[in-house]
């Protein structure tokens, strides 16, 4: 199963929701592969414990345009079980490069994953903050779609374009995308508006919001630093234990 991690707003949460929620099921005994499709590349370096890719790494990018396989792209992370096909600044490049392609050019990381499925039941695509082709090629690989949404004024701001894609993405490219669901994060018990801002959200994508809700939590900002998702981090933080939760949640949902 390949999920795709997206919403084009930027610090949403897609690349914690995307490191923390394949590190859960890595942990749970299935072997992950994560894909960092963001020119940022914070899921590569939040997965590598401080390490990062060599100079003559291959990378998302070299995967989409160059048919470079998996298998000689995949590098090993601090969490047992989880592969990575890293990020690096080249991306950016790639996403000019994908809008000169002609026919087909929605499809090459579809294409280029295909080969994934023999070995990894599970596939993570963390996105970049934009609805641009590189977005648009994770959402026609993808299998399930989660939508993390931070727990702010302005939530559903953008939510409707994103939705508008996907029924696009769906209509021409890829009819069997389907919404695994929206992932509430960086949620405030002390302030009113994030209660108001899980329930303007539910009551715009009824059923489609996960029951759990990710608190916002300091541990999740330090353990980038040490390249390691919150989950190994701190495992019992609130932020680790929603994750937790979250995964499971994910798993079921199918
Ligand atoms: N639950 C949380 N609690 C506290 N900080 C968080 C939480 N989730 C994400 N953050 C922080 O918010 C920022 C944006 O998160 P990130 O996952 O990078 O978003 P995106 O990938 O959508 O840009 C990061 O600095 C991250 O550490
Ligand atoms: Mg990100």
């Amino acid at each position: 199963m390949i999920y795709a991690v997206a919403n084009q707003k930027g610090g949403v949460g897609k690349t914690t929701t995307t490191i923390n929620i394949a590190a859960c099921i890595a942990a749970a005994g299935h072997r992950v592969l994560l894909v960092d499709a963001d020119a940022q590349a914070n899921a590569t370096s939040g997965v590598l414990g401080g390490e990062r890719p060599g100079p003559d790494a291959a990378t998302t990018a070299d995967v989409m345009l160059d048919g470079v396989p998996l298998s000689r792209a995949r590098m090993g992370t601090v969490v047992p079980r989880l592969d990575l096909i890293p990020a690096t600044a080249d991306l950016a490049g790639a996403a000019v490069e994908l809008v000169e392609r002609g026919d087909g050019r929605e499809g090459l990381l579809r294409s280029a994953l295909q080969s994934a499925a023999a070995e990894y039941r599970y596939v993570f695509i963390d996105c970049p903050p934009s609805l641009d082709l590189i977005t648009v090629n994770a959402l026609v690989a993808a299998d399930r779609l989660i939508v993390p949404v931070q727990c702010e004024y302005y939530a559903l701001e953008g939510l409707s374009r994103l939705m508008e894609t996907v029924s696009e993405v769906r209509a021409r490219l890829n009819p069997s995308l389907v919404i695994s669901g929206l992932l509430m994060t960086m949620h405030d018990p002390r302030t009113r508006i994030s209660g108001e801002v899980v329930n303007e959200v539910r009551t715009h994508f009824p059923g489609l919001v996960f029951d759990t809700i990710v608190p916002r939590n300091v541990r999740v900002t330090e353990s980038p630093s040490f390249g390691e998702p919150v989950v190994r981090y701190d495992p019992h933080c609130a932020a680790a234990e929603a994750y937790q939760q979250a995964s499971r949640e994910v798993m079921s949902r199918g």
